[in-house]
């Protein structure tokens, strides 16, 4: 294979060598080497296990699961490219760049967390590249809210389909492609049914969302469909929905990715571990919204796990539902939740008592934020600091609004990091319902000048 005048660096060539045979549970399938010239060294030669990945320097080799009569296609990295070739008899028949990794030391979150995650071994891999998202420092909002302290946004919006949700999906359909699970399924608010749609795709499984009738904004739903989610509308509530996707994976074949499943909350705990990475310990404060209660149970758990390994320390956690849908703050579940911030419109949180925990061993507590103070915060953001995100993603940063000008948190001299769950296009609707129609002007000079200058 020839690398092309893309590659930086020396050329490097894949050679496949074909033949059979089983040593103990391996399937001796075919010996992959990598080296420099269209002719590779046979210093970096392999053996395949039926199905896998295997890394070396630089290198790391997709295996399929084809049996070896077949045409063989791999996929192959070398340093920062991806590379997918098709080999019969040994013999290259063609090649393609794939795609290049964001950078060089980069290859999704459990490349980089695997190993402080609880995952089982035969967790196969399935990454969009997620993870890795930027902690903004947000000075003109700490300023506006009274100043005197640091303010870092967690812009999880970034995520590849615009949410948190990435961090547990690559681990919870990473673990059910090892164990051959066919199809997920889940009940969503919106950004889990598209985060599941993503990454089952990328598996080629197949997904089922579940979601509340006409309560899904319209950037989650379309990116469900796009990636081909089979999409059923309930004619109840997020916590319908949820009953019932846990009743059919009790009794089907079906995987179930809502956060209740473990390997959800380890995949999301790395969020904890990027901001003590970055911040060299945690924050004092971490304020976030809270609507299943999974989110919030993770970073607890992802503190506390880096505080006991590199002595990061502990933040406290406020967390914030929507007025119109907060039994933790109630004490008691919600029938019929309202708010305008639908992610977080849930009456009976999965993980409720762990919400409450996180909170209560944080010294830190649980509050509602009304849909006004939420959009209000939403609209500041945005315009302050050039950040949109979606209006349950401000209600981290609106309840910490509430709790400073009320006195009950003082900032002064705190790190405080609020995380932004979801990004501002998935809910356009939201801003562009009342907001005022761009004004229309003839293609002339004059006329523009009129409109800008008066
Ligand atoms: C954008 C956004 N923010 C916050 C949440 C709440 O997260 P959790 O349900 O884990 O509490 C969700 C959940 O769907 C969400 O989509």
């Amino acid at each position: 294979m020839s690398s092309g005048s893309e590659v930086d660096g020396s050329e490097v060539g894949v050679n496949v060598f074909v033949g059979t045979g089983v040593i103990g549970k391996y399937f001796f399938g075919f010996c992959v080497t990598v080296g420099s010239g269209a002719e590779a060294r046979a210093g970096n030669v392999c053996v395949g296990t039926l199905a896998g990945i295997w890394r070396g320097k630089g290198v790391e080799v997709d295996f399929p699961v084809q049996a070896m009569i077949k045409p063989q296609t791999i996929k192959v990295r070398i340093n920062r490219r991806f590379i997918k070739a098709k080999y019969s008899g040994g013999k290259l028949i063609n090649d393609e760049i794939l795609c290049y990794t964001r950078t060089m030391a980069y290859h999704g979150l459990l490349h980089k967390y695997g190993t402080l995650l609880d995952l089982p071994s035969h967790t196969r891999i399935v990454s969009l590249l997620e993870g890795n998202t930027p902690l903004i420092k947000a000075d003109n909002l700490s300023h506006q809210l009274g100043g005197g302290f640091e303010l870092f946004i967690k812009y999880e919006g970034l995520n590849p389909t615009g949410s948190f949700k990435d961090r547990g999906m690559t681990a919870a359909v990473s673990e059910a492609l090892g164990r051959g699970a066919m199809t997920v399924i889940c009940a969503s608010t919106g950004n889990t049914a598209a985060s599941a749609a993503a990454y089952a795709a990328r598996a080629g499984m197949n997904s089922i969302v579940l979601i509340p009738q006409g309560k899904v904004a319209a950037g989650k739903l379309a990116g469900a469909i796009a990636y081909g989610a089979q999409v059923i509308q309930i004619d109840g509530s997020f916590d319908d929905a949820l009953t019932m996707v846990v009743e059919i994976t009790n009794k089907h074949p079906i995987c179930l990715v809502n956060s209740i499943n473990p390997y959800r909350i380890e995949g999301q705990k790395t969020s904890a571990f990027e901001i003590c990475e970055v911040l060299d310990s945690a924050p004092d404060w971490l304020c976030l919204p809270v609507g299943n209660a999974g989110n919030i149970t993770s970073y607890w758990a992802g503190f506390k796990q880096y505080n006991q390994m590199k002595s990061t320390g502990l933040p406290q956690v406020l967390g914030v539902q929507a007025a119109g849908a907060a039994p933790l703050v109630s004490g008691h579940p919600v029938e019929n939740p309202e708010t305008v911030a639908t992610a977080i419109r849930i009456g009976k949180p999965a993980r409720g008592e762990q919400a409450l925990q996180a909170a209560e061993e944080s010294k830190g507590r649980i509050i509602a934020a009304t849909d006004a103070q939420i959009l209000n915060m939403q609209k500041t953001l945005a315009k302050l600091e050039g950040i949109w995100v979606e209006p349950a993603s401000a209600a981290g940063l609106a309840g910490l609004a509430i709790e400073i000008t009320n006195g009950t948190l003082n900032p002064n001299g705190k790190r405080v990091v609020a995380i932004c769950t979801g990004h501002g296009l998935k809910d356009p609707e939201i801003i562009t319902k009342d907001m005022q129609k761009p004004s229309i002007v003839p293609p002339k000079l004059e006329a523009l000048e009129e409109v800008i200058l008066g």
